[in-house]
């Protein structure tokens, strides 16, 4: 961390004292701090009290002309290694999950080309409403990283999730952002994500309701846990995940070719909702709905020939390059852990996660996965998806963990 600066954003709230001895202890690890205080955070620390620490101005106004002159906000945003905001209140992360930017620290998070990490302090019916939750899962997907809150007694007297990290805390998840190693560092990853389309012409295509979160969230467990991840993902309207390799393709040949060209790899999990048909023949030209052109004009429904798609999971796992595991999903709407079981035999898979996608699994935010091993049946309890990808990252690490695992 030697060397390395920090943009460290106050928000408003009580927990602001702990951010000037973060300034300390990053400095006794030789980490420099720059700093916005924003007008709620000036209301429980001081800028003469940041700045005498950090040993810098303390920036908080957005067209501050003097801040302008010496530095404009968006080279602020960019001139340190990592943002941190510590406190993280619900008012930031409401306005970064949003998009919003009226005030400096708000602008410097989306003006950024930085990873972002932050440090929720708030009282905990705060932090458990459904609002902050909302961007507490934008934010996480949108590839924020977080640490804390943690439980326990709250400045307002009660009880629960909300009190900010302890700085140390905080300095290690610093650390970790840093790329000190993960559990699956030199290690490489390939992530499968989204439906494909398969074209009938050029305005038309057949493609399923994979909405690629799932996907998604692993790659960037696997990231965070040290894995150099590459995703190949269809098309889908996620932005990439922090510290991935994000390859786009379209149909399924190409989503084969890509992942061939990623090998070797050390691990695989195809998520993705390959097309397991395509029309035969993919038109040049826009297919017409009637021959409006002849003199008798008379409507015509093109017979649609489906050709078998290759299956992606299956080749992987003849392939002369074969990941060392290799994970396999398997979206299922009825007896979902036996047709899995079958589902992992048939195409060769170490590991096949099983999830009944009969309910609102396809799109949304929630998962319940059967994790399915060589010796073992695991039933997951519902969670988040993100918490999915992060139980599974775990779980990999400890069957195959890496340099510093
Ligand atoms: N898969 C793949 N290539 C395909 C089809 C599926 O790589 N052409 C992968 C998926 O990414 C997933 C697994 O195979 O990891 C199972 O996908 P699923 O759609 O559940 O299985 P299908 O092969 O379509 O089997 P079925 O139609 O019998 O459910």
């Amino acid at each position: 961390m030697h060397g390395k600066t920090v943009l460290l954003i106050i928000g408003g709230g009580i927990a602001a004292y702990k951010s000037l001895d973060l300034i300390r202890r990053l400095g006794e690890q030789g980490v420099k701090s720059r700093a916005i205080l924003t007008a709620a955070g000036g209301a429980f620390v001081t800028p003469l009290s940041v700045a005498a620490l950090t040993g810098e101005t303390v920036h908080s106004e957005l067209f501050s002309l003097t801040d302008e002159a010496q530095m404009g906000h968006i080279a602020l945003s960019r001139s340190a290694d990592l943002v941190v905001v510590a406190p993280a209140t619900a008012d930031l992360m409401g306005k970064l999950a949003a998009g919003l930017a009226n005030d400096l620290a708000s602008t410097a998070l989306l003006a950024t080309d930085k990873q972002v990490l932050m440090a929720p302090a708030m009282n905990v019916r705060m932090w458990q409403s459904p609002g902050v939750q909302r961007s507490f899962e934008t934010l996480r997907r949108d590839g924020v990283l977080f640490v804390g809150p943690n439980d326990g007694d709250m400045a307002c007297g009660e009880l629960g999730p909300g009190r900010m990290a302890e700085p140390m805390e905080i300095v290690a998840a610093i650390e970790n952002a840093f790329g000190k190693k993960g559990p699956l560092s030199g290690l490489k990853a390939l992530v499968t994500a989204g439906p494909t389309q398969e074209p009938m012409d050029p305005v038309r295509y057949i493609a399923n309701r994979s909405s690629g979160k799932q996907g998604y969230a692993i790659a960037q467990a696997l990231a965070q846990a040290g894995a150099e991840t590459v995703l190949v993902s269809g098309p889908v309207e996620l932005a990439p995940p922090a510290g991935v390799k994000l390859w786009k393709v379209t149909t399924a040949r190409e989503m084969l070719a890509a992942c061939e060209s990623v090998l070797p790899a050390d691990i695989a999990v195809m998520t993705a909702a390959v097309a397991d048909w395509r029309p035969d023949i993919a038109a040049n030209s826009k297919l017409k709905k009637s021959t409006a052109h002849s003199s008798e004009s008379k409507n015509v429904v093109p017979l649609l020939k489906l050709v078998e798609n290759p299956d992606i999971l299956a080749t992987l796992a003849q392939h002369r390059q074969r990941p060392r595991l290799l994970i396999g999903f398997a979206a299922e709407t009825d007896n979902v852990v036996e047709n899995a079981l079958a589902k992992r035999a048939r195409k060769g898979a170490d590991w096949i996660i099983a999830n009944d996608v009969s309910g609102a699994v396809m799109g949304g935010e929630r998962n319940q996965v059967h994790l399915i091993t060589q010796n073992a049946t695991e039933s997951w309890p519902e969670m988040s998806k993100s918490e999915v990808g992060t139980k599974l990252a775990a779980r990999i690490a400890q069957a195959i963990g890496g340099q510093a695992a």
